[in-house]
């Protein structure tokens, strides 16, 4: 794994949209792992102001995301397409037929899991992977558990997710309970993946997920065993980890 800490926020935000400009320059037609939550939306700022200086081009890019909460219609200002579309999507080039986020209207779960894994199979997989990092470890919506869930599934959230993203809501009880995910199996085939961590309150998640044993009560050490990661961060967040 490699790590690249940044002095602050902004800057790993920029770190981060470099990696993945990267990615989309060297291959037009990728398939960009993308994730919601407060701390990619630096990254995805940044790469729309290069977009709007005419340096990167996203009509050819497919992109597929983590997840979506299930219940919420795209039009739902807190649904993940319409994260999304507002941080990014309506202000870049790619075509949003292009863009797949799991159907959280869909109510058979079995039905909504199958089609999101048939759309990442018919993709060829994810040549980069962005992720953030739930404070209780999760990465998509794989929460803490007993295995590591391998293909798309729904997941009943934890309390501690609750509360985290509760935020973002107009009341806790308004935060959907169940969300659609994308499994371990399909994060850990992406080709690279990039981790963006942000802020004091990652610092010791950070450290028990890239520096403590692998197991399915911290998802997001499953990463140790990927050839291809970057952690990047902030100074904050990365302050206590091991460089
Ligand atoms: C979002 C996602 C989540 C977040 C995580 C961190 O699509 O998959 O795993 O990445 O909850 O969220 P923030 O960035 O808000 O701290």
């Amino acid at each position: 794994m490699r790590v690249y800490c940044a002095s602050d926020y902004y800057h790993a935000s920029r770190a981060a949209a470099n990696i993945i400009s990267a990615q989309v320059i060297m291959k037009p037609d990728c398939v960009l792992g993308l994730a919601t939550g407060s701390t990619p939306i630096g990254a995805y700022e940044q790469l729309i102001r290069w977009y709007e200086k005419g340096d990167l081009d996203f009509s050819r890019v497919h992109s597929i995301n983590l997840d979506e909460y299930r219940g919420l219609s795209p039009e739902n200002d807190q649904s993940y397409r319409y994260f999304m579309n507002t941080h990014l999507f309506d202000s870049i080039n790619i075509d949003k037929k292009n863009t797949f986020v799991p159907n959280g209207m869909e109510e058979d779960k079995e039905k909504a899991c199958r089609d999101y894994d048939e759309i990442i199979r018919a993709h060829g997989g994810i040549d980069l992977q962005i992720l953030g990092l739930g404070q209780n470890g999760h990465i998509g919506f794989n929460e803490p558990g007993g295995v590591f869930a391998k293909g798309t599934h729904c997941v009943q959230l934890t309390e501690s997710t609750i509360s985290a993203n509760a935020r973002f809501f107009a009341s806790i009880d308004e935060v959907p309970k169940e969300a659609y995910t994308m499994g371990i199996k399909s994060i850990m085939q992406a080709k690279k993946i990039v981790v963006i961590v942000s802020g004091e309150g990652k610092r010791e998640i950070v450290k028990r997920a890239f520096t403590g044993p692998i197991t399915p009560q911290v998802p997001a050490s499953v990463l140790q065993l990927h050839s291809d990661v970057i952690l990047v961060g902030d100074e904050a967040a990365l302050e206590d980890f091991p460089r």
